[in-house]
């Protein structure tokens, strides 16, 4: 849990700050030199949820939709904030199979307790670096609740680049770090922002995940599994 009132406030603040960034939020993806790490990702997704039912946390803009539902058999993408699924809804995509819900990631409440879920893969984008470091373990826990068994769950996150990451100014008590980040309207914003390595991934997954593959591109990294 956050380890002081002022943390918890910051917390809070997170979905605000992506509610105000909907419409300029995929500048973010312009960076000309991060283009070779995005157009990888987008062929590996399509291949990774070819053929699957995929429940999305924190879908965002749906940024990665086109290339990630392209060969998936039905597509969910949640997120806490209308305005950034507003965006997903503005995208080409074919919502005979792609729909969308508003969910909170912490408790999804998609497939009841003890209900058969339909999905055989889940999958969330640059949204595990913002989960603190206490609700990692119960975040990953609460996904796999929502998938069968056996799922494939996909993660990519950002990699931390010294001098093109937007610096960690500040840690708190349990080890999160923290950003300052700006808006368009001048407005100042401070997110909270993880970077987990490969081992600590491990370790949170031990007892859940099966057969990871942790890979590293330049900016980003991804993990895929299995649940157990
Ligand atoms: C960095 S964006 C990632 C968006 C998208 N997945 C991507 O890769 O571009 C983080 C997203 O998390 C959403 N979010 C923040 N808090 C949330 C919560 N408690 N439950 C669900 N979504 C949340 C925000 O609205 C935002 O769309």
């Amino acid at each position: 849990m956050p380890s002081s009132d002022a943390d918890i406030s910051r917390h809070q603040h997170m979905p605000r700050y992506y509610a105000q960034r909907a419409k300029e939020y995929e500048r973010v993806f312009d960076k000309p030199h991060r283009q070779p790490d995005l157009a990888r990702l987008k062929l590996w997704l399509t291949e990774q949820f070819s053929g699957r039912h995929v429940l999305e946390i924190a879908t965002g803009t749906g940024y990665w939709l086109p290339a990630a539902t392209a060969q998936a058999l039905s597509w969910l993408g949640t997120d806490i904030n209308p305005e950034v699924l507003d965006e997903a809804r503005a995208k080409a995509l074919d919502f005979n199979k792609v729909t969308f819900r508003l969910a909170d990631a912490y408790a999804p409440g998609i497939v009841a307790n003890g209900e058969a879920s339909p999905f055989d893969a889940g999958f969330a984008g640059l949204w595990f670096s913002h989960v603190p470091m206490s609700r990692q373990r119960e975040w990953l826990q609460g996904l796999h609740s929502q998938l069968q068994p056996g799922a494939r769950v996909v993660l990519i996150e950002n990699r931390y680049v010294e001098g093109d990451s937007t610096p960690v100014h500040r840690f708190d008590a349990e080890g999160n770090g923290y950003q300052l980040r700006r808006l368009s309207d001048g407005s100042e914003h401070e997110v909270m922002k993880n970077f987990p390595s490969e081992a600590r991934m491990q370790e949170l997954l031990a007892g859940l995940g099966q057969d990871l593959i942790w890979r590293e591109l330049d900016y980003f990294w991804t993990l895929s599994y299995r649940t157990v």
